[in-house]
């Protein structure tokens, strides 16, 4: 076990080699939140399958006696060395996921933080700085919309009123779930006293493209992380008989909504951004009646804030245009925003180095570093390549030889920054 000094006394009951130790961390989590009918993972926040997922971390804290924190935005957090003995090196990852997600998002992440820490053991390495294992909560905002929701908490990002009142598709409020998961509302919040800990912070991921595939390489260094936004388009149409009404009588909403999503489509097809409706609810959602209410969610991706709100702009006015065009309402809210980040560019420049010449690549998908970076902490992130290039889906994949030297990478990178 591990002393609070750092000074390694002796090996837990799991090998110390690195595949080993990562194999058996994965196994244990291969099973948490994992559905028989697509293989996909369902890992939403302040669920059993997140109660179950805390438990784990919790337990390899313990196994290396590294000093578990829960912050007061409910992120955990396990500390190699006194936390408070001055700002250390943090690293880590989420353990929730998106519905249907895949098995490496996030949490290749964390199990690779807990094993370059086994990797930096068995080299007799004892950091001159804290090293700790950040889980961030509620990464993909799957269940109550807003992505991030435990690192914005952290940082003061999302204001815990905000995040008290949020509520899930069945009405259930986040401060309800806290209640169930046994946290404390209340408390919820920023909390300078986890941020002071943070000197430097490094988030290995899973790569979401295909970059490192076109370039060969099983590792890569983050550049930036493009601004993204998540918008609730309201379309209000009146309900009627899908028979006896005539189509020139009609009110539709899915109509509107149609042609919105083709809006949105075209834009980011013509301006190289992204927009996604992924989420849409029909209401009374009956086969034969024309719907009442569409409520459908946006999310819009550019390399730049500017071509962002370009594309927003011009899929509004369309929207409501052709609103007027069927006799529907329409209402659009911003729901989150995050802004373009550009990382730390000598800790990436550092990295990447470290890496011996690793490439630099951008990331599209949005990660919890980017928002301890927009709150000032020097962040960088790595890469490993996923031979499908697919995510937030169970075809997402990372071979193990890949995932250990993204391990091997990441303990080299603790190593330099903690050295
Ligand atoms: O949506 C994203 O970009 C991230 O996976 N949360
Ligand atoms: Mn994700
Ligand atoms: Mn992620």
């Amino acid at each position: 076990m591990t002393s609070m000094t750092g000074r390694h006394e002796s090996t837990s009951n799991r090998p110390m080699t690195n595949p080993a130790s990562f194999e058996a961390m994965w196994a244990d989590l291969a099973g948490v939140g994992r559905s028989t009918c697509t293989a996909g993972y369902r890992r939403f926040a302040l669920t059993p399958e997140d109660v179950q997922l805390r438990e784990w971390f919790e337990q390899e804290a313990a196994r290396r006696a590294l000093d578990l924190i829960v912050d007061r935005a409910g992120n955990q957090w396990a500390w190699w060395g006194d936390p408070d003995s001055g700002p250390g090196v943090a690293t880590g990852s989420h353990l929730d996921s998106v519905p249907d997600g895949g098995a490496f998002d996030g949490p290749l992440g964390v199990v690779s933080a807990f094993a370059a820490i086994d990797l930096l053991l068995t080299q007799e390495f004892t950091p001159a700085r804290p090293i700790g294992v950040a889980c961030f909560s509620d990464e993909e905002g799957a269940r109550f919309g807003v992505p991030c929701s435990g690192s914005r908490l952290l940082t003061g990002a999302l204001d815990p009123d905000s995040a008290r009142a949020l509520t899930d598709l069945d009405g259930t409020s986040y401060a309800d779930a806290m209640a169930w998961a046994g946290r404390t509302p209340h408390l919820l919040g920023a909390d300078p006293e986890a941020m002071a800990r943070i000197g430097t912070f490094v988030e290995l991921h899973v790569e979401q493209g295909r970059t490192l595939i076109e370039l060969g390489a099983p590792v890569g260094v983050a550049s930036e992380i493009w601004p993204h936004g998540r918008y609730r388009f309201d379309f209000t149409g009146r309900a009627d008989h899908a028979g006896s009404t005539l189509m020139s009588d009609r009110a539709d909403p899915m109509l509107t909504y149609a042609v919105t999503a083709l809006a949105a489509n075209k834009q980011a097809r013509t301006l190289d951004a992204r927009a996604t409706f992924g989420r849409i609810i029909v209401t009374p959602n009956g086969i034969n009646a024309v719907p009442s209410e569409i409520t459908a969610w946006l999310d819009a991706r550019a390399e730049s804030p500017a071509t962002l709100e370009a594309l927003l702009k011009v899929v509004t006015r369309q929207a409501a245009e052709r609103a007027g065009r069927d006799g529907t309402k329409l209402k659009v809210s911003v729901e989150s925003w995050s802004d373009v980040v550009r990382f730390d560019v000598p800790l990436r420049d550092q990295l990447a180095a470290v890496l011996r010449g690793a490439p630099v690549v951008p990331s599209a998908a949005g990660h919890d570093a980017g928002v301890l970076s927009a709150a000032g902490i020097p962040t960088a992130m790595l890469f490993v390549r996923n031979p499908t290039g697919i995510s937030h889906s169970p075809e997402e994949f990372a071979e193990l030889g890949d995932c250990a030297a993204g391990v091997r990478g990441l303990a080299d990178v603790l190593r330099e920054l903690a050295g």
